[in-house]
C-alpha cells in the first residue's frame, strides 16, 4: 500500500511511523488504513523489533476527523463497525509500539497513544477525550483505557468534561511512563525502541503478552500465565546466551532462538 497520510522509517530495526496529515493530523478513515497496514507489515518482518509512531513537531493528533463525521449516522457505523479493525490491529500486534507525544494528544489522538504500550511525552503534551463536545463519546479505548490508566475519577472528569490532562499530570498518574524535554522527545523514543530492540526477542514477546493480559485475567490466573511464559524462556537459546553472558561477564548476543 502507498501512504499518503503517513510516513514510514526503518533505523535500526525500528519501525518508525509518523503521521503527516498537516498540523492537526486528524484521523481520517485513509490516514487509519494507512496506520494499521504499516504495523500490520512491521509486526510480520523479522527485521523490525520495536515500533514508534510519532504525530507532528507541534501536535501529536487532534483525533478523528470531526469533518468526516458530520455526514455519518448510526447505521453507517454500527454497519461498518468503525474503529473495530483499528482496535483489533493493535490488540494483535505483538511487537512493542511507543507513542511519542509532543503537543495535543486529543480524542482519538489520546486514544492512538493509549493504544501503544507504552506513551513517552514531551513537556508540551496534553492528553484529552474533548468527544462529549462534539455531542458524542469516545470510541477508540477512552473509557476503557484512560479508566485504566488513571483511575475512574480523573478519567471520568476527563470524558465529561473535556477536561485536558497535561504531561505533568499524566505522569504522575501513570499515563506516560516518562517527560521529556519536546527537543530530545525524537531522540529519547528512539533510544527507548532501540534497547529493546536489542533485548532477546523471544522474552519481549513474551512480556508484552503477560503485562496485557492484566486486564482480561484475574491475578491468580494471570500469575499462573506469567509463570508458564517464565518456565517456557527456559527452552530458549537466549536464556543459555543471557545467563552465560552475565556469568562471563559480557555483553550478550541474542539470537531470537
Ligand atoms: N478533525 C477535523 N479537523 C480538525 C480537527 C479534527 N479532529 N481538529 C482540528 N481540525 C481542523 C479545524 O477544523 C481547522 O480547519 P480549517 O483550517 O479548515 O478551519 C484547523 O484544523 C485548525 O483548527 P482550529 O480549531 O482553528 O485551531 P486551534 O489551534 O484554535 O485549535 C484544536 C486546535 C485541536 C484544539 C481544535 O481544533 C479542536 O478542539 N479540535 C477538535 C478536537 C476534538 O474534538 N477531537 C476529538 C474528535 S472525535
Amino acid at each position: 500500500m502507498a501512504y499518503e497520510n503517513i510516513v514510514t522509517e526503518v533505523i535500526d530495526q525500528v519501525g518508525m511511523i509518523k503521521l503527516n496529515r498537516g498540523k492537526y493530523n486528524p484521523l481520517s478513515k485513509a490516514l487509519l488504513d494507512e496506520l494499521i497496514d504499516a504495523i500490520h507489515q512491521y509486526d510480520h518482518n523479522d527485521d523490525i523489533r520495536c515500533m514508534v509512531i510519532l504525530g507532528g513537531d507541534e501536535i501529536f493528533c487532534a483525533g478523528a476527523d470531526i469533518k468526516e463525521f458530520a455526514d455519518l449516522h448510526f447505521v453507517d457505523l454500527f454497519a461498518a463497525n468503525r474503529f473495530g479493525h483499528e482496535t483489533d490491529s493493535f490488540l494483535q500486534c505483538r511487537k512493542p509500539i511507543i507513542a511519542g507525544v509532543i503537543g495535543l494528544a486529543l480524542g482519538g489522538g489520546c486514544e492512538l497513544a493509549m493504544m501503544c504500550d507504552i506513551i513517552i511525552a514531551g513537556e508540551s503534551a496534553e492528553f484529552g477525550q474533548p468527544e462529549i463536545n462534539l455531542g458524542i463519546m469516545a470510541g477508540l479505548g477512552g473509557t476503557q483505557r484512560l479508566t485504566r490508566a488513571v483511575g475512574k475519577a480523573k478519567a471520568m472528569e476527563m470524558n465529561l468534561t473535556g477536561r485536558r490532562m497535561k504531561a505533568d499530570e499524566a505522569e504522575r498518574s501513570g499515563l506516560v511512563s516518562r517527560v521529556v524535554p519536546d527537543k530530545s522527545l525524537v531522540s529519547e523514543t528512539m533510544a527507548v525502541a532501540k534497547k529493546i530492540t536489542e533485548q532477546p526477542p523471544l522474552a519481549v514477546l513474551a512480556i508484552k503478552e503477560a503485562v496485557n493480559l492484566v486486564d482480561s485475567l484475574p491475578l491468580r490466573e494471570g500469575l499462573l500465565f506469567e509463570r508458564r511464559l517464565f518456565h517456557s524462556l527456559f527452552s530458549t537459546e537466549d536464556k543459555n546466551e543471557g545467563t552465560q553472558a552475565f556469568v562471563e561477564k559480557r555483553t550478550p548476543n541474542f539470537s531470537g532462538k
